[in-house]
């Protein structure tokens, strides 16, 4: 998967988080099967701290669709950890069509939920109580 400038929604610490995304499933694509697992571990821990970023926006700024949007990080999580659990005990070929699946599923929700909070912020201001992580910090903490 390719970083596209379309995914850039003008928000320097939700971009940085994506940036990072897009470079670990990258890495998912390509890596030997002996790596695999590891990666897929990082990218799960990774996913975690990038929506309770966005959750932690959400609350404090009150954006309007946070139901729809953290439930459609509710389904991805369990997707992803229910996938994570069926490699660990062996089933690649489905560790690596999730890989294939979620450039998909990104391109859309960042299109959508993610470009329409990254709007709200925008016009509204960060909220106080949930400052922006510095780019670069929300992976290092992940991983
Ligand atoms: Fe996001
Ligand atoms: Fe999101």
């Amino acid at each position: 998967m390719e970083w596209k400038e379309d995914f850039e929604l003008g928000l320097a610490p939700m971009d940085g988080t994506h940036r990072e995304f897009v470079a670990m499933l990258s890495e998912l694509e390509s890596c030997p099967d002996g790596e695999f697992v590891g990666l897929l571990e990082r990218l799960a821990a990774h996913t975690v701290a990038h929506f309770d970023q966005e959750s932690a926006w959400m609350h404090a700024s009150g954006f309007p669709p946070i139901r729809c949007h953290m439930g459609e990080h509710e389904r991805v999580l369990k997707v992803i950890s229910e996938v994570l659990a069926r490699v660990r005990s062996g089933d690649l070929e489905l560790g690596r069509r999730l890989v294939a699946e979620l450039p998909h599923w990104f391109e859309h929700h960042a299109a959508t939920m993610d470009c329409a909070l990254a709007a709200y912020i925008r016009s509204t201001g960060y909220p106080a109580q949930a400052a922006p992580v510095p780019q670069g910090q929300s992976a290092a903490a992940a991983r």
